[in-house]
C-alpha cells in the first residue's frame, strides 16, 4: 500500500509537506501541491482514514453519552444531536451509560481510542471520569447535567424553576398542605436543581418541611414504586407527591394502584419529562416538558463550533426552560384521567 513517505520519496520532500498537501493545507507551494496530488494518483493512494485521523486530529465523529436510552427525555435529546451533526457531515456514536459511573469510564476510553473529534456528555457521575477528555483537551459540551468543576459550554434545563412551578401549582391551586418528593439522585444536577425548587415552594407558602416526606434515590420506576409501597405500608402518605422524572411517577402510580389508592383523587402527582407518545392517548400527567430536542441540537452546535477551532473564549452557559403542562394527575379538569 502506497504511503505518504513513498509520495515524498519520489516528489523529493518531506512526508510533513505530503500531509499538509493531501488535507488542504495552505502551507504548500501551488507547484509542489501539483506535483504530489499528481504522483499520489500515479501511485494509488488511498489515505488511511483513521491515519489520516492520527494527522488531521479528525474522524469526523462525535459521541454523545446519556444515562437512559429508553427514557423518552434522552431519546428526543439524541434526536437533536444527531439531526444536527449529519446535517454538518458529522457522525454519532451513542453511548448509553445505565447510571453507572464504570460504564461511563468504560465509553470514554473506548471514544479517546477511536479518536472522536467530540463528545456531548450528560453525565451519570460528579466528574471524575470526565478527567481524562480534560487533560487531553477533547472538545466536550455538558448537555442535561451541569459539573460546575469543569469550564465546558452547557445547555441545561431550569431544573430549579420547573420543580417550584410545579409545587406550587399543587400548592396555591389544589391547597395541598402535605407535598412529598421522590428525588433522583442527589449528585447529579438535575435533581439537586428539583429538590432546591420543591423546598422553595414549600418555604415560600410557609409549609415546613416533613422528615418523612423528601426520599433521594434513582431516576427509575422501581425507586418510585418502591417509596410509594413504603409509604403506603407505613400507614402515612403526603396527599401530593412531586416525583423526580418521569420513570420515577409511573412506578408511584403503579403503587398506588396496588393499594387501591386513585390518582389525583388520593394522591395527587406531579413530575418531570412528559411521556409524549402516551400522552397523546391518554393526557394524564401534569409535567415539566423540557425542550430535549432543543437542548440536544444546540449543545451539538456549540460543540462542532469548537472541533471546527471556532475561537469561542468564554465558557457558554444556557439554561432552558420547561414547559408546565396541566393536565388530569394534579387534580386539574384538564386532560384524562388513566384507565
Ligand atoms: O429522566 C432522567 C432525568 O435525568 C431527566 O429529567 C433529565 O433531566 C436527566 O437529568
Amino acid at each position: 500500500m502506497t504511503t505518504i513517505y513513498d509520495i515524498a520519496r519520489v516528489v523529493g520532500v518531506s512526508p510533513a509537506t505530503v500531509s499538509r498537501a493531501l488535507s488542504g493545507s495552505n502551507r504548500v507551494k501551488e507547484e509542489t501541491r501539483r506535483k504530489i496530488m499528481e504522483t499520489a494518483e500515479r501511485l494509488n493512494y488511498t489515505p488511511n482514514y483513521l491515519a489520516r485521523g492520527l494527522k488531521k486530529k479528525k474522524t469526523d465523529t462525535i459521541a454523545l453519552i446519556i444515562s437512559d436510552v429508553t427514557n423518552p427525555f434522552f431519546t428526543n435529546l439524541a434526536r437533536g444531536v444527531e439531526d444536527t451533526a449529519s446535517r454538518y457531515g458529522f457522525n454519532t456514536i451513542f453511548c448509553n451509560t445505565d447510571e453507572n459511573q464504570d460504564k461511563e469510564a468504560a465509553y470514554i476510553d473506548l471514544m479517546l481510542k477511536k479518536m472522536v473529534d467530540g463528545l456531548v456528555i450528560s453525565s451519570c457521575g460528579s466528574g471524575k471520569t470526565l478527567l481524562p477528555l480534560k487533560e487531553k483537551g477533547i472538545p466536550v459540551v455538558l448537555v442535561d447535567r451541569k459539573i460546575e468543576r469543569f469550564r465546558w459550554d452547557c445547555v441545561v434545563g431550569d431544573s430549579e424553576g420547573g420543580a417550584y412551578a410545579l409545587v406550587r401549582h399543587l400548592i396555591e391551586v389544589h391547597g395541598y398542605r402535605e407535598v412529598g418528593m421522590l428525588a433522583g439522585p442527589a449528585a447529579i444536577s438535575t435533581s439537586a436543581e428539583r429538590i432546591a425548587g420543591y423546598k422553595r415552594a414549600l418555604s415560600d407558602f410557609g409549609i415546613p418541611a416533613h422528615p418523612d416526606f423528601l426520599h433521594i434515590g434513582l431516576y427509575k420506576e422501581d425507586f418510585g414504586y418502591r417509596m410509594t409501597r413504603e409509604f403506603l405500608e407505613r400507614g402515612k402518605i403526603p396527599r401530593a407527591l412531586f416525583a423526580g422524572n418521569n420513570f420515577i411517577a409511573i412506578g408511584v402510580v403503579r403503587a398506588a394502584r396496588e393499594f387501591g389508592l386513585r390518582i389525583p383523587e388520593d394522591l395527587a402527582l406531579v413530575t418531570f419529562d412528559d411521556l409524549e407518545l402516551a400522552s397523546l392517548l391518554v393526557p394524564f400527567f401534569t409535567v415539566a416538558r423540557q425542550p430535549a430536542y432543543t437542548m440536544g441540537s444546540l449543545a451539538t452546535q456549540f460543540l462542532l463550533e469548537r472541533i471546527g477551532g471556532g475561537k469561542v473564549r468564554e465558557k457558554r452557559e444556557v439554561v432552558l426552560k420547561p414547559e408546565i403542562i396541566i393536565r388530569h394527575s394534579c387534580g386539574c379538569p384538564e386532560g384524562k384521567p388513566l384507565p
